[in-house]
């Protein structure tokens, strides 16, 4: 083999890297310090719909944080441009162990073990849940085309993830769990920066692509998301039709798909906007009082197409002032 090489932090050819690694540094938490038992006496008002939905949101959720960590960095991990690039990735990869194990500890909270047994058999065999899982795992384990490793982890973190997020959110939005909606909260505060990181990754790749290709991988990508979302409407009706919200469900995933799409730099596929999600759960998702996009403090290598700049009313990502 060649010789080995040392990673070298005073050489960094990317500096979003850097500025990555900085700001999920920064953010660093653990589950463990947060006091859900505090949400106790919210939760004993939930009737037993709103309970199961609680419940079987969090093992969906738990299922995907659990692909992230185990297969879903380690798939990205083979294609990296940077050695600094393979440290950020690492890092997104304790954090996604993180996630997963922060339900667990709502559940150990909220739930007794007969309810936490019966939410990860659900979890481990539910099909609409299972049909998503699969179809990215299998994705991260093709390693002929990294590309649509790429994608997969930026759909399943800023359009998948959004059906499990919204039922906090809309908690959060009505006073209610707001400890359980301070993990979401910075569980979705890591996703923003995961998301549009991995997706400023995959534009470097598709940018060296010929036009020909990148119509293919578009093709591609937009029929994926449209299979993708076919199984997340019946998702969201198997989980929210008892309680009445899958519309408005609906509506915020379909935003959120555009997200995803936003941050792979390609042009929206649904008419949905942040106008048309419910405005409380809308204030939930703001992580920040500070309003910065990802790539206006770092470099000036890379400028965003013809994407929107993120909004007020879009997740707030933050960097200091300072970095370099
Ligand atoms: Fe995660
Ligand atoms: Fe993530």
């Amino acid at each position: 083999m060649d010789n080995y090489k040392a990673i070298n932090w005073n050489a960094i050819s990317d500096q979003i890297d850097k500025a990555t690694w900085e700001k999920l540094t920064e953010q660093f938490w653990l589950d463990t310090r947060i006091p859900l038992s505090n949400d106790l006496a919210d939760w004993r008002t939930l009737d037993d719909d709103h309970k199961w939905l609680v419940g079987h949101v969090f093992g969906g959720l738990t299922l995907l944080d659990t692909l992230q960590s185990q297969d879903g960095m380690a798939a990205l991990r083979k294609d990296v441009a940077t050695p600094h690039e393979t440290a950020v990735l690492n890092n997104i990869q304790f954090m996604e162990s993180v996630h997963a194990k922060s339900y667990s500890s709502i559940f150990s909270t909220l739930n007794t073990p007969e309810e936490i047994s019966e939410i990860f058999d659900w979890s481990d065999s539910e099909e609409f849940l299972q049909n998503k899982a699969k179809r990215i795992y299998d994705l991260y384990h093709d390693d002929s085309n990294p590309l649509k490793k790429k994608i997969s982890s930026v759909f399943l973190e800023t359009f998948l993830f959004y059906s499990g997020f919204y039922t906090p959110l809309w908690y959060l939005g009505h006073n209610k769990l707001p400890n359980v909606a301070e993990i979401i909260k910075l569980i979705l505060r890591d996703e923003s920066v995961h998301g549009t990181y991995i997706g400023y990754k995959f534009q470097i790749g598709f940018n060296k692509l010929s036009d020909n290709q990148q119509q293919d991988l578009k093709d591609w990508m937009y029929n994926f998301l449209y299979d993708l979302y076919s199984n997340e409407e019946k998702y969201t009706h198997m989980l929210y039709d008892q309680v009445g919200w899958s519309d408005d469900v609906l509506k915020f995933i379909r935003y959120n798909a555009n997200k995803a799409l936003m941050n792979l730099g390609q042009d929206p596929l649904f008419p949905d906007t942040a106008e048309d999600v419910d405005p409380i759960v809308m204030n939930g998702i703001s992580t920040s009082t500070a309003n910065h996009d990802f790539f206006s403090q770092v470099g000036n290598g890379y400028r965003l197409g013809k994407v929107e700049a993120m909004k007020d009313n879009d997740y707030k990502i933050w960097y200091p002032k300072d970095n370099k």
